[in-house]
């Protein structure tokens, strides 16, 4: 392939160049791709009244790319490799030809039920194939697929369902997790109570339960499939159509819908898979743990690896069950040779010891990946060490859902950093790092807001029906650039380390929240005044919910507050957003005109006690004796 980096001073002349000609050096990588239109213009932008548009004119099917174009030359490869929960449940295996069939029969299952081009599918479903199946046949017949995790709860499903206007879902009976078997279509069902307008529900058969199915709305998967074909012409879709939704926790409570379009994000992905992973010849093993889920799940286990050829891995199940070697014995068993996943599994299964590891060979390992939060240098030189057996390189990969793929990373045995330094920017990102006024930090080093001073093409388009917050989210706070949330610091040589959230969101084992979702889920329990949530550094899932909340005098028994509260954030957003801590008091810190300084409640929970900067502007000083006497 054409466009893969093989040393630094390649990586250094593709970065020069994608700099000075930006529009050339994407254009260039496009022609790698199979369109069905060529583009009139490569790019057009503006960060002010934010609108940007990559490949404006082409026309393509993301699904083309990812599978059709491979038929003649892989059609036999695998595809898609299936472990599934259980170890002693057979894995299932589809070729690129096998997995164009499953795409085009849940393609034509969505044509029949009425789905149209534009129109929006919220797709909730355990890791199981049909999950693939069903995000590509969307993109396939140019439907707008919105994945919800299957963690989320029936309310915040139903937000989102309600948000995109999704009229069609698909779903499952249920999902395993380790030992456990929960409920998801009875999840809708109730999401439905709360969200009308979904017309077809498609329900796949995953672990034999009864299904209830509501006639007219709700449809076995078993049953449709018997009466479609294994044939779908793609529907040819506009560069900047929007491919997916996918919502992702901000500053406020409420999630917003991140947009992707087609063009760009298929180049982003395809190029920085190829490249972070070095993943050039056909049929490499890439086993990424993530969940389809979210985002990374979306461009590297899905989009990127198909893009480019690979035989992609997707596992049901948790990394502890049946024991701590699960990851380890899959990684033997499919010949793994690139992983990517996040600290917080490699920092849980450090803590399980060595032995687990030891019962495996892991030979086959070449590369692995981080992404999701800072990885900490004690899990990166037990991963690198143990798992790497000190031969793979680790590429510590820094993005976000809005930018769409990977923005600044180490290119696998290409470039390098040190432990818990994410690298360099990939070929066309420009980073900037900013101080409090907004003033570029221009020397080689320094520690600053980090944002991005041009647009690459995996970028976000837009928040789904709400402009403004696009606006308002990104390109308001340093105007004239996409502002990231996080802080980083520029070392020697250009590289950047990453500090982490600069903004009320936290990131507890990979999974973003905002603090000001799980407050509204906390203040809606009975007997709940108000509340402030913080992160705190946690061992394992890098941060903790710390919840600090006042209650009315109206509670006979304190003790079923507890559970009140977990019960409330676990069906107000899902079981992920429970607080680790929750402390209660009389009052919050706040400033006279009635803001709550989260500031002091975070260092209070970070256990920073004797730095709490001034207090004296606060309402009533006292209060943060009485908070720091009762923390936990
Ligand atoms: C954090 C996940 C440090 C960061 C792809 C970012 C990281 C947020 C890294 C986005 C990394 C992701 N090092 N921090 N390698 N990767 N983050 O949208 O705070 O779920 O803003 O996308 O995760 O999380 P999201």
């Amino acid at each position: 392939m054409s466009f893969l980096l093989k040393t630094p001073a390649e990586y250094q002349e593709a970065y020069r160049q994608s700099i000075l000609h930006p529009e050339a050096f994407w254009e260039n990588i496009a022609n790698a791709y199979t369109w069905r239109k060529p583009w009139n213009d490569v790019l057009s932008w503006d960060f002010h009244n934010p609108n940007i548009s990559w490949f404006e004119g082409a026309t393509l099917n993301i699904t083309e790319n990812c599978l059709d174009r491979h038929i003649e030359q892989l059609g036999n490869q695998p595809a898609l490799i299936w472990e599934p929960n259980d170890p002693k449940e057979q894995s299932r295996q589809f070729t690129y030809s096998e997995l164009l069939e499953e795409v085009n029969r849940m393609a034509n299952i969505l044509l029949a039920l009425g789905v149209k081009t534009g129109d929006r599918v919220c797709i909730y479903l355990p890791m199981i194939p049909e999950l693939s199946f069903a995000v590509l046949a969307c993109a396939r017949i140019g439907a707008i697929h919105s994945v919800v995790f299957a963690g989320f709860s029936a309310q915040s499903l139903a937000d989102r369902i309600t948000d995109a206007q999704a009229e069609w879902v698909i779903t499952a009976d249920g999902q395993y997790r380790g030992a456990k078997q929960i409920p998801l279509k009875a999840i809708v069902d109730e999401a439905l109570e709360i969200s009308t307008g979904v017309k077809a529900v498609v329900v796949v058969n995953r672990l034999n339960w009864p299904l209830h199915l509501k006639p007219g709305r709700d449809y076995a998967y078993a049953d449709l499939i018997k009466n479609v074909t294994n044939f779908c012409e793609p529907v040819e879709r506009s560069s900047e159509d929007i491919l997916f939704i996918l919502y992702t926790s901000g500053s406020t409570g409420k999630p917003k819908g991140v947009v992707h379009t087609c063009g760009g994000y298929m180049v982003y992905a395809g190029y920085t898979f190829a490249n972070v992973f070095q993943c050039d010849a056909p049929g490499k093993i890439f086993w990424c743990t993530a969940d389809i889920g979210w985002i990374t799940g979306h461009s590297y286990l899905l989009y990127g690896a198909l893009l480019q050829g690979a035989t992609t891995v997707m596992f049901e199940g948790i990394p502890t069950w049946p024991d701590a070697g699960r990851f380890w014995q899959i990684i033997d068993k499919h010949r793994v040779e690139i992983f990517y996943t996040a600290p917080t599994a490699i920092r849980s299964l450090m803590a399980q010891g060595i032995d687990p590891v030891l019962s495996y060979s892991l030979h086959t390992l070449k590369i692995l990946g981080s992404v999701g939060e800072p990885i900490n240098v004690e899990a990166w030189q037990w991963y690198h060490a143990h798992i790497g057996k000190g031969k793979c390189p680790i590429v510590d990969t820094w993005w976000q859902t809005e930018t769409g793929g990977i923005m600044i990373s180490t290119i696998a045995g290409v470039t390098e950093a040190p432990p818990a330094t994410a690298g360099h920017p990939l070929p066309g990102i420009q980073p900037v790092l900013l101080d409090a006024m907004g003033t570029e930090i221009t020397e080689d080093t320094g520690e600053g807001n980090l944002a991005i001073r041009f647009p690459w093409p995996g970028m976000l388009r837009g928040t789904y029906g709400d402009p403004e917050r696009f606006r308002l989210s990104y390109f308001a706070t340093y105007p004239g650039y996409y502002f990231t949330g996080d802080g980083a610091r520029r070392e020697p040589g250009g590289l950047y380390r990453i500090l982490g959230r600069v903004d009320d969101v936290i990131n507890v084992s990979g999974h973003r929240l905002g603090t000001a979702e799980i407050e509204n889920a906390i203040n809606l329990c009975p007997g709940v005044i108000e509340s402030a949530v913080v992160g705190f550094p946690h061992e394992i899932k890098g941060q903790g919910i710390y919840a600090f909340v006042v209650l009315d005098n109206s509670i006979p028994e304190m003790e079923l507050i507890y559970d009140q509260i977990m019960e409330g954030v676990a069906s107000g957003i899902g079981r992920m957003a429970k607080p680790d801590k929750i402390q209660l008091v009389t009052g919050l810190p706040k400033t006279r005109s009635g803001k709550i300084m989260r500031r002091i409640l975070r260092k209070i929970a970070e256990g920073e006690i004797n730095n709490l900067g001034d207090i004296s502007t606060l309402l009533d000083p006292n209060l943060v004796g009485e908070i720091i006497e009762g923390r936990i």
